[in-house]
């Protein structure tokens, strides 16, 4: 039974499995224009760092399926944690507001605080430099959509590795993927850290340190381009350092298969040249949008009694 959503070793093929046939099923809903199975129902929404997509899109699917939502975007500045009010006091009045509530936090662990007291489903929507299951979620969900499997892939992560929380989660999940196989590109002083290669290493999930990004692409299925999380750097310098040394354009496209993916999270910097927009292998807009087919399915699975995950 799904209670929270916090880190993304809380699933099992099985519960990933029925996500994605309830994401697929979440889709046609929405192109119908929704149903009302979660009518009565409040979505709380608490962003103590920036989002585009992961806030709209729960507010999106939350009202796809008939609930609402409160919200607020700019927590850090306008919620009484300025005032020095715990996650934990939060959490215990905002439940009493709300039958669910989305936490992003730039400090690691804050959400699984608050489900400890919480009386309601909190959802990870990114903690620090640790997780983002939910994005991780939909990444599988949109591997499946596009490639028509989730086994059998060989996938490259890109870019900020050590900082980014969704190749982190990515990766995590992917261990639940049968014969997968794993590139890690990832500038000097960013590299995936210990933590998630051991997790890799004891689920015989094949890795490698890959620093061309032209081998990776040729050889992968799924290319995982990511940001280099600037807000997350002790100093300007040390960001500096790394940025801008993986950058994807036309000359990757290239040597691509033509049945290969390039993802990104999103926001991007400049990890994408805008040129491999029109590419049909560029997926990352169509996963941006599977962001609220995979919400819709989380949203059900926790508010919804009947719902065949509850
Ligand atoms: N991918 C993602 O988490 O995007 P936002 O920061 O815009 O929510």
């Amino acid at each position: 039974m799904l209670r929270h959503v916090l880190r993304v070793d809380q699933f099992t093929r099985t519960d990933v499995e029925r996500l994605i046939v309830s994401a697929a099923h979440m889709r046609t809903i929405a192109e119908r224009g929704g149903d009302d199975r979660l009518r009565g129902r409040i979505l709380a929404t608490m962003f103590f760092e920036p989002s585009t997509r992961t806030r709209m899109s729960f507010e999106s699917a939350m009202i796809r399926l008939g609930g609402r939502v409160i919200t607020m975007e700019n927590a850090s500045e306008t919620s009484s944690a300025v005032k020095g009010e715990t996650i934990e006091d939060t959490v215990r009045i905002v439940e009493t507001y709300a039958d669910a509530i989305v936490i992003r936090h730039p400090v690691a662990g804050i959400p699984e605080r608050g489900a400890q007291v919480a009386a309601v489903p909190i959802i990870n929507a990114g903690d620090g430099a640790h997780e983002h299951p939910t994005q991780a979620l939909l990444d599988v969900f949109t591997i499946q959509q596009e490639l028509g499997r989730i086994d059998d892939i060989t996938v490259a992560l890109v870019g900020d590795l050590r900082y980014g929380r969704a190749p982190r989660s990515l990766a995590m999940i992917l261990t639940l993927a049968r014969n997968c196989r794993l590139i890690l590109v990832a500038p000097p002083g960013v590299e995936m850290s210990p933590d998630v290669l051991d997790a890799l290493a004891s689920h015989g999930v094949e890795y490698r340190a890959e620093i061309d990004l032209v081998a990776a692409a040729r050889e992968a299925d799924v290319v995982y381009m990511t940001r280099v999380q600037k807000e997350r750097f002790p100093d300007e310098r040390s960001y500096l350092a790394v940025r801008g040394q993986y950058q994807f354009g036309e000359q990757h496209l290239e040597v691509m298969r033509p049945q290969s993916i390039v993802l990104h999270p999103l926001p991007r910097v400049d990890e994408i040249d805008p040129a491999v927009d029109s590419d049909p292998r560029a997926a990352y807009f169509r996963q941006a949008r599977n962001g609220v087919f995979m919400r819709m399915a989380l949203l059900d699975a926790l508010l919804n009694s009947s719902s065949t995950l509850a």
